[in-house]
């Protein structure tokens, strides 16, 4: 039976234990370009014991950022920066992931700490774009902006950039990727019936909604060596009646699968201001114990992953093969160093040398 302190291999890249580091924005960028914290902010936590470090969402392109302190991966200059963060994770022994973004209708917003909101052209935003031209959400001076229709020459054009994107993720350094197909960002606003009312090949139908998804997930994989993983984050669920279901995500891993995909990472919601969210601890984990029993395919959970017990139940118990965690890995950079003595793992992690005599007694 896997514990969470056992490896996990997906085509020949090993992780050494089951603990990711989830995306997390930190909205600290000047031209979507990777910095010194980010380097920082990355490498402490794979020096803390993580097996997996996933960078933030990161444009396509500048109008796919989400805020425009974002970071990206549009150019070569942006490759060449992320290179100092891969190989500094790679040296702490943890495997470096991109996670290639566009945000679509959700793109030129406020950083969070500046307020939920859309920002206008003179306070440094831009158009979005989208399936269709429904805005995310709000009301009066808080209305969202309404993205302008995606044409089907520029829906191509979009799923060219992530495969430029995943040329420069492998140029970078990365030795995993991860599409963002969740959180009402572009991807799932095409596959949402909530967010998409097109009329043509892109909309109306599940397959036709999950078209966008399944072309570029294709185009990536084309360009994506064999011997490196491709994940997809997905939202499992939109938590709207009339949304975007399970059963849908269960046949969407399905068909990503059989494209080459080799995990799906199941979060949910955040396409439709709308949505309840029954948060609580592991809220999220029944979705990829679904994905993974019913599509056959490997899975990350995420949401409210706090303790150790929790996290290696999930992994003994077959719901995910993978645990991600966020808002816990800002709280503590060495959550797996501190697992492994929770659980009674000797010599759980393997810290930096400099670390690892006094840290490990060796
Ligand atoms: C500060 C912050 C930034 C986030 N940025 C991203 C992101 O770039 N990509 C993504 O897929 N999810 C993002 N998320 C969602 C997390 O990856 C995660 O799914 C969510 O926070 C639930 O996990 P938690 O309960 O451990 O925080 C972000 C979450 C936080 C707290």
């Amino acid at each position: 039976m896997a514990h969470l302190f056992e490896p996990f291999s997906l085509r020949s890249v090993t992780l050494r234990n089951r603990i990711g580091v989830s995306p997390m924005c930190q909205y600290w960028s000047n031209d979507g370009m990777p910095s010194d914290w980010h380097l920082v902010h990355l490498g402490s936590r794979a020096v803390g014991g993580a097996a997996l470090v996933i960078a933030e969402a990161s444009g396509v392109e500048p109008r796919g950022r989400i805020t425009p302190f974002c970071a990206g991966i549009w150019s070569d200059a942006h490759a060449e920066a992320w290179s100092r963060v891969t190989r500094f994770v790679k040296e702490q022994g943890a495997v470096p992931a991109m996670q290639i973004a566009h945000a679509g209708r959700k793109a030129s917003a406020s950083r969070p700490w500046e307020g939920d909101r859309h920002l206008k052209d003179e306070e440094g935003g831009w158009q979005p774009i989208g399936p269709s031209p429904i805005a995310f959400g709000g009301t009066g001076n808080r209305l969202w902006r309404v993205p302008t229709e995606m044409t089907v020459a520029e829906i191509a054009a979009t799923r060219e950039l992530f495969v430029a994107a995943a040329r420069r993720s492998l140029a970078a350094g990365f030795e995993w990727l991860e599409l963002h197909y969740a959180h009402g960002y572009l991807a799932h606003s095409f596959y949402s019936p909530l967010s998409n009312k097109r009329t043509d090949l892109y909309g109306g139908s599940f397959e036709n909604r999950i078209r966008f998804a399944m072309e570029t997930a294709r185009a990536v994989r084309a360009v994506w060596p064999e011997e490196k993983p491709l994940a997809a984050r997905i939202s499992g669920t939109d938590w709207v009646e009339g949304g975007w279901t399970v059963d849908e995500s269960v046949e969407l891993a399905r068909r990503l699968k059989s494209e080459g995909v080799d995990l799906i990472d199941c979060s949910s919601g955040f396409g439709s201001a709308g949505a309840h969210y029954p948060i609580g601890p592991g809220w999220q984990v029944p979705i990829s114990e679904r994905v993974r029993r019913e599509a056959g395919v490997p899975t990350a959970t995420v949401g409210m992953i706090t303790e150790a017990k929790q996290a290696d139940e999930i992994i003994r118990s077959g719901k995910a093969d993978i645990v991600l965690l966020a808002s816990e890995f800002l709280r503590d950079a060495y959550w797996p160093l501190h697992a492994a003595k929770a659980l009674g793992i000797e010599k759980g992690v393997r810290m930096p040398l400099p670390y690892d005599y006094v840290v490990n007694g060796r």
